[in-house]
């Protein structure tokens, strides 16, 4: 399948100059998010995954049906506040000043083999604040899974002491 044709590209949204990628018509093909969650699968079935992480809220749509799927819990990682439960919190740098990641303390047990899934790798920050979350709860993190990688913005570089896959590529 030729996922890249389900993923609907928008001109200087949100803002002049960027080419946004929307999800939203993979989403609503059955037959194309059927699809990417059985690709997520196939990567992560040999890993031995305990768990899967992904960040609000493109995050969760693929993060779920994930571990559903290899049968294991799904950690959602949220904007500071969010949570009611005591929390882990990493900081991390967006293009204008900074926003702070959280997670329950409890939510990941020391050892567990982690796989973190969003729709989107950029410049890497998002992900590598939610990496920093799983290891500071002692979670090791075994891989990440994104629908859509933007090559140009080097965000694998920022990663590249974890094992990624993405299933769709942009040079922007
Ligand atoms: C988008 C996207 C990724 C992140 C990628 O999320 O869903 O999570 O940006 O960018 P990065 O690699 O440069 O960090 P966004 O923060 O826009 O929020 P949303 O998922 O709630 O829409
Ligand atoms: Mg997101």
């Amino acid at each position: 399948m030729e996922l890249k044709e389900k993923i609907r590209v928008i001109e200087d949204f949100p803002k002049e100059g960027i080419s946004f990628k929307d999800i939203t018509t993979l989403l609503q093909d059955g037959e194309s998010l059927k699809y990417t969650i059985d690709k997520f699968v196939d990567y992560l079935k040999d890993k031995d995954i305990d768990m899967v992480v992904g960040p609000e809220a493109r995050g969760f749509l693929f993060g779920v049906p994930v571990a559903y799927a290899l049968g294991v819990g799904f950690v959602p990682v949220r904007k500071k506040g969010k949570l009611p439960f005591e929390t882990i919190s990493s900081k991390y740098d967006l293009e204008y000043g900074s926003d702070e990641l959280e997670i329950h303390i409890d939510s990941i047990k020391p050892g567990q083999r982690v796989a973190i899934i969003d729709d989107l790798l950029a410049t890497g920050g998002t992900i590598n604040s939610v990496a920093k979350l799983v290891e500071k709860a002692g979670g090791v993190v075994a891989a990440a899974g994104f629908v859509i990688e933007l090559t140009d913005l080097n965000g694998r570089e920022k990663l590249s002491s974890y094992p990624i896959e993405s299933l769709v590529k942009y040079n922007i």
